[in-house]
């Protein structure tokens, strides 16, 4: 059977309270609808139709960042609920699709298994409509499932329209569900809004399906855990889902071989790429495209993003790097910034309180203290000394300085880009440097020291500054 996929990101979500549309919310370093769109594209035989409507563009925009055109997007013109969002979806359906999976943006936690196993099931049963069940002690919010004497399915219910007694009831809807393409195209336009919110409900279509005394079987259901189809329509629902994703994420790492220190106190995105013997201590956040391999070390509260971090590199506590790449053996901090472009080889040393931008570092070199290094090249075994500062902006553009192989750059120089310091040379502390320095040589840019014998009688400091030194 042909499976085919309808993702609803259309609604107003209103609950959230905020500018950005919910389906934009970041979760895991994603949008929230990311993960049940990546759910529908795995699963079904056609590109998965993302129903799209309030700030339609901008959530085509991003999903098209992630997706490219590998989904089909149709826009809800009136946002007027869940059925009439399947009903826009329909139009972009395939004539030969037989079954079609509808799930909704806001539940980015189901697993693709139990997606798999409810897709099964429809094929199995020949059932027009098999959906998900879970209960739950705080079903505050969802659709409460209905079922009869015979424990069959009879409708859903509305947390807005439901009666005290069925508010009471624990099972709910999860909002995911497989159709018999054929049954959801000639039933969704017999539904009404007859309800608390003025909606056409996608769920109504139970209801419909049972009294309409069409002679097939009853629902199908299939029960999951709650926390896989937790619905994300507010903050405290996004933060929660947040923390079971994480737990998840971490879970994987852990069994896959990664030391990860205080697992309650470890933020890693879904992207990021881990290898074995790994170590991260408490309070880190790696994110987006980061890459780590084996035997690295990262220590409390780093903040990595879109890096990658090559065999036993260790970054001391603090450090901030963002689209770097660490060469093996390599330290890093504490307290270091690694800015976009920054590319360090193997056995570089950086240390607290450098930053570095857009520059290359070469094997065995070493910044330790209190440095800026932006746009510039620096060669092997160079050794940058506290207080170093590459001047690489003129107020209008930018200029790069290129250091060459074995050169030593003095305490507190000053290195006025463009400039390009030859192999082996030295610069002497506190030197600010305008020029090409020649290799193999000594490069001074600094008064010289003065000294003056002093008077008898004690001066202030006012009266020292009238002596002509
Ligand atoms: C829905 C279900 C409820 C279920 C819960 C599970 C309905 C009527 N109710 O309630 O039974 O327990 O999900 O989480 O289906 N959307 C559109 N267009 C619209 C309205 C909504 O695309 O016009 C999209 C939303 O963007 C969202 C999804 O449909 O992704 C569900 O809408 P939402 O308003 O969150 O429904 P709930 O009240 O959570
Ligand atoms: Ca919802």
């Amino acid at each position: 059977m042909k499976v085919g996929s309808i993702v609803l990101c259309a609604g107003a979500s209103s609950r959230m309270k905020s500018e950005k549309s919910k389906m934009l919310q970041t979760l895991s370093g994603k949008p929230l609808c990311y993960f049940s769109i990546n759910n529908a594209l795995s699963l079904s035989d056609y590109q998965p139709i993302v129903v799209i409507g309030h700030q339609g563009q901008e959530v085509q925009d991003e999903l098209t960042n992630f997706f490219g055109s590998t989904i089909d997007f149709v826009s809800q013109k009136v946002l007027d609920g869940t059925a009439s969002a399947v009903k826009t979806g329909l139009s972009k359906l395939a004539n030969d699709c037989e079954s079609v999976l509808v799930i909704y943006g806001d539940t980015p936690l189901i697993t693709k298994n139990s997606l798999e196993r409810l897709i099964n099931l429809q094929k199995r049963s020949h059932v027009p409509i098999a959906m998900l069940s879970t209960t739950t002690d705080t079903p505050s919010g969802y659709g409460r499932i209905i079922r009869n004497q015979q424990e069959q399915v009879t409708h859903i219910i509305e947390e807005k329209d439901a009666s005290l007694s069925q508010k009471e009831v624990k099972e709910i809807n999860p909002g995911i569900y497989v159709f018999d393409a054929k049954f959801l195209k000639e039933n969704i336009i017999k539904l009404n809004n007859n309800n608390a919110s003025k909606e056409y409900y996608l769920t109504d279509i139970i209801k419909s399906y049972v009294t309409s005394g069409s002679g097939f079987g009853p629902i199908e259901t299939l029960d999951v855990p709650y926390e896989e189809v937790l619905g994300v329509n507010d903050y405290v629902q996004l933060s929660l889902a947040s923390k079971i994703m994480n737990n998840r994420i971490l879970t994987k790492h852990m069994l896959q071989g990664v030391n990860i220190i205080d697992a309650n106190n470890t933020y890693i995105e879904d992207s990021v790429r881990i290898a074995s013997d790994v170590t991260i201590y408490p309070n880190t956040h790696l994110r987006g495209a980061t890459q780590i391999a084996a035997g690295v070390v990262i220590e409390n509260g780093s903040i990595i993003s879109d890096s990658s971090i090559e065999t036993k590199a260790h970054i001391y506590a603090y450090s901030v790097l963002e689209q770097a790449h660490i060469g093996a053996n390599s330290q890093v901090g504490p307290f270091a910034r690694l800015r976009p472009q920054t590319h360090l080889e193997n056995f570089v040393k950086i240390g607290n309180f450098v930053e570095v931008k857009k520059s290359i570092i070469k094997e065995n070199s070493k910044v330790n203290h209190l440095a800026y290094i932006g746009d510039s090249e620096i060669g092997k075994s160079c050794n940058i000394g506290a207080g170093v500062v590459t001047c690489n902006f003129d107020g209008q553009n930018k200029h790069t300085t290129t250091i060459l192989d074995n050169s030593f750059v003095g305490s507190n120089a000053t290195l006025i880009a463009p400039l390009i310091i030859g192999k082996n040379s030295y610069i002497a502390g506190g030197s600010t440097i305008t020029h090409e320095v020649p290799t193999e040589s000594l490069a001074f840019g600094r008064a010289r020291q003065v000294i003056k014998p002093l008077k008898k009688t004690k001066k202030t400091n006012s009266q020292i500054k009238e002596i002509d030194i």
